[in-house]
């Protein structure tokens, strides 16, 4: 029986597709190219010189970001008349943005409403933590909010669109972009990516509160050799399938509106012209029927990778491959109409692409509606009390616990002199990570700031710099030395500024930059108790800091809540809950190092001729899932409640934690599972499911999981998904390392 809301939805989708129709065939050529179209406001020539060259002076560091943003931009609004700009990048703002729509609703010829897309990766006024550090949290509720908040800002900014969620998987922390998806683990990843594209659309996309989101880069992108931003990436297509593929599966079974094609080659062809993953993959096997983008200028970049002779050629391949939409500064517009008209493409091909961009236009309801937002609504809705609240909580539930010894944490609040050093101490800007430009430092809550909130008004802060964050320039090793001297704790905030992570932002060594390591070492000459708290983008190799500190706090870039959140860890106002899901190596030459390596014939070990390094341990800093709290939780008696399972059983998995220490604190119980024997050689373990918890002191609580066998599976030889029959493994525990065993087996199918 079709229920109602069934019934709507398809009177709706009949009542739209034949509005598209309708459109499509009053729509002349170059009407139609302009659907798919994304361009950004030119910017006059500012110093006398052309777009190029200030952009290049810009990315040299000549012109400041605040220079840029002030210059005076052609907002296009001729070609919005015309009919032959349908979407733009980088407008936003309520006033802005109404005013481009009423020239396309009211003057152009067929009135199709202009889509207005930007880059709200973790927030838009309201900075949440980097995506890398919200992923620390497991709090998968609390990142759907983080998502749903961003959008509430973003629409209520005139924006539609956002580029995000980023779900790209890496292994690799010398590449800048790990910052930006949720690490290396693909079932978490794809549980991130849902919650994302739901609270970016919300329940329905016509909400004026709901954003277009965007799954990208599509796809391997994480995975470029060497780390290096942009470079090519090969692999099989079974590690392409159960590892990069899986978080793009699940953001198109969530109702993502739209792809982003990826800059990289996969194996050889361009993400951007590559049919295999925009047609077969994307639409045949996904069953995605929103748009694709191309990523900024990917498409004339065909030419660069050597795969078409020019633009036109790479127009060619794009459309056909199933690019939809050419985000750059006008390669379709130039080359699709004589490519029709010349018959070397089918201008029902080009139809489809423009339906659908029609119908994600429907959909978000800018025909019916296209003025979402207004000044007065802006104003009311950025950076509102809850927004602030809600950034704080997930901002703390992103730090990890790395280390804490001595009971050097949490700090009292009546300490009678606190030293808070080191070059990130008393910094705004850095705090909001990359991609936060529509942020605001003047609105970040500083550490120092957060630290003398939570502290009582008779403990004195005392702060020096000591050193920069990178270069050997304006070292003051003895100010700091000083101000340490004269406390009782010290406080140390190193890590890395917010554009050495990111895009184009690889680094070749991945230790703390400059001298801030050096100023570490002489303040723990001092000997008094050292607490290093880090603000970064990426793993980092610190073993020096591992083994000599007090307390090592890992927090990111957390955004605008950074002083308030981190204060709260500190002085235990909120017992640490984080747990890495990116491996730290140990040293930068062990990458690509990551928790779910394949079985080797021979893994490290004591002898020799084992997969080891004569000169370091194979072993990571900090293991895939660890973190630490302020109590202590024990695992006992795990069960597995059906020792033989066929394949579609539930196998239910059980175990009792208890938290042993004198605070409560929130555990995430992790879930791995291995394949003993299988048709290919599969990983030593994978993760499969996790549960966050919260325990009293001395409370246990019985925690079941229900795994599904058919999500053990692995793509074979021939490329088939399989569930094979044999023995498996369960493990489950408080990190990938640490964790109970148990056993079960898929028997075959009589
Ligand atoms: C960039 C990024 C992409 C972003 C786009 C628009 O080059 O690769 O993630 O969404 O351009 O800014």
């Amino acid at each position: 029986m079709i229920n109602r809301e069934s019934k709507q939805k398809e009177f709706i989708k009949q009542y739209y597709e034949k509005r598209i129709d309708d459109l499509i065939g009053k729509m002349t050529l170059e009407e139609k190219v302009g659907q798919l179209v994304q361009i950004s406001p030119s910017i006059f020539g500012a110093f006398g010189l052309t777009f190029d060259e200030t952009i290049e002076k810009l990315i040299n560091g000549e012109i400041t970001p605040a220079e840029f943003e002030a210059l005076e931009r052609n907002y296009r609004e001729d070609e919005i008349r015309q009919g032959t700009l349908g979407c733009m990048g980088g407008v936003h703002g309520a006033e802005k943005s109404n005013e481009l729509q009423k020239i396309a609703v009211e003057e152009s010829r067929l009135g199709i409403p202009i889509l207005f897309g930007l880059d709200v990766i973790h927030g838009y006024r309201t900075i949440f933590p980097i995506p890398l550090a919200e992923a620390c949290s497991f709090d998968i509720e609390k990142i759907k909010e983080s998502a749903r908040i961003a959008a509430k800002e973003a629409s209520a900014a005139g924006l539609h669109w956002t580029f995000a969620p980023m779900v790209d998987i890496s292994r690799d922390p010398r590449w800048g972009r790990v910052a930006e998806g949720a690490g290396e683990d693909p079932y978490l990843g794809s549980v991130i990516a849902k919650a994302r594209v739901e609270g970016f659309q919300g329940e329905s996309l016509d909400n004026p509160e709901s954003i277009l989101a965007c799954a990208k880069h599509f796809a391997g992108y994480g995975a470029p050799d060497g780390g290096r931003d942009y470079n090519t990436v090969d692999m099989s297509l079974q590690t392409l399938h159960d590892v990069y593929l899986p978080p793009f599966k699940a953001a198109a079974e969530a109702g993502v509106g739209t792809f982003m094609s990826a800059f990289n080659d996969l194996n050889g062809i361009p993400c951007t012209v590559n049919k295999y993953l925009l047609t077969d993959v994307l639409r045949e096997k996904f069953g995605f029927n929103g748009f694709v983008v191309s990523d900024a200028n990917s498409i004339p970049e065909v030419v660069v990778h050597g795969y078409a002779e020019d633009n036109k050629a790479a127009s060619k391949k794009a459309l056909n491959a199933g690019l939809d939409m050419d985000m750059s500064q006008g390669t379709y517009r130039n080359e699709l109409p004589e490519l029709v008209k010349e018959g070397d493409i089918l201008e029902e091909v080009l139809d489809e692409a423009v339906r659908r961009v029609l119908r994600v236009k429907f959909l978000l309801g800018l025909f019916d509606n296209p003025y979402r937002t207004d000044a007065k609504k802006e104003e009311k809705t950025l950076l509102c009390k809850e927004h602030l609240e809600a950034a704080r909580d997930i901002s703390r539930r992103s730090i990890v616990l790395l280390k804490n010894e001595n009971n050097a944490l949490p700090l009292k609040k009546d300490l009678k002199k606190i030293a808070v050093v080191g070059p990130l101490a008393e910094n705004a800007a850095e705090m909001l990570g990359t991609w936060s430009h529509t942020g605001n430092p003047s609105d970040v809550v500083t550490i120092i700031s957060g630290i003398k909130a939570a502290v009582s008004t008779e403990t004195e802060i005392l702060y020096a710099e000591g050193c920069k964050i990178t270069g050997e320039e304006c070292i003051d090793f003895e100010g700091a030395v000083r101000v340490a001297k004269e406390s009782d704790v010290i406080i140390a905030v190193v890590g890395e500024n917010s554009d050495m992570s990111g895009e184009a932002a690889s680094r070749i060594d991945i230790n703390l930059p400059g001298k801030q390591e050096e100023l570490l070492k002489e303040l723990r000459k001092i000997g008094k108790p050292l607490i290093v708290v880090l603000i970064n983008g990426r793993p980092l190799t610190i073993p020096w800091e591992a083994e000599n500190v007090d307390a090592l706090v890992e927090a990111w870039q957390l955004g605008t809540q950074s002083g308030n959140a981190i204060a709260d860890v500190l002085f235990g106002d909120y017992n640490p809950s984080g747990k890495l899901v990116a491996t730290f190596p140990y040293s930068v030459g062990q990458v690509p190092i990551y928790y779910n390596n394949p079985m080797t014939g021979r893994p490290a070990g004591k002898i020799k001729f084992t997969s080891k390094y004569i000169d370091g341990p194979a072993e990571p800093l900090y293991p895939f899932g660890f973190g630490l709290s302020y109590t202590t939780f024990k695992y006992e008696n795990l069960s597995i409640l059906s020792a033989e399972n066929k394949i579609g059983d539930t196998v239910a998995v059980k175990v009792y934690v208890t938290n042993t220490g004198e605070v409560s604190g929130e555990e995430v119980v992790q879930l791995y599972v291995s394949d003993v024997v299988a048709s290919r050689v599969r990983p030593v373990k994978e993760l499969k499911s996790f549960e966050k918890v919260l325990l009293q002191p001395k409370e246990c609580k019985t925690i079941i999981f229900k795994l599904n066998t058919k999500d053990l599976g692995f793509h074979d030889e021939n490329m088939n998904y399989v569930v094979e029959p044999g023995l498996f493994k369960v493990y489950v525990g408080t990190n990938s390392k640490e964790c109970l065993e148990g056993e079960f087996t898929i028997v075959a199918l009589d």
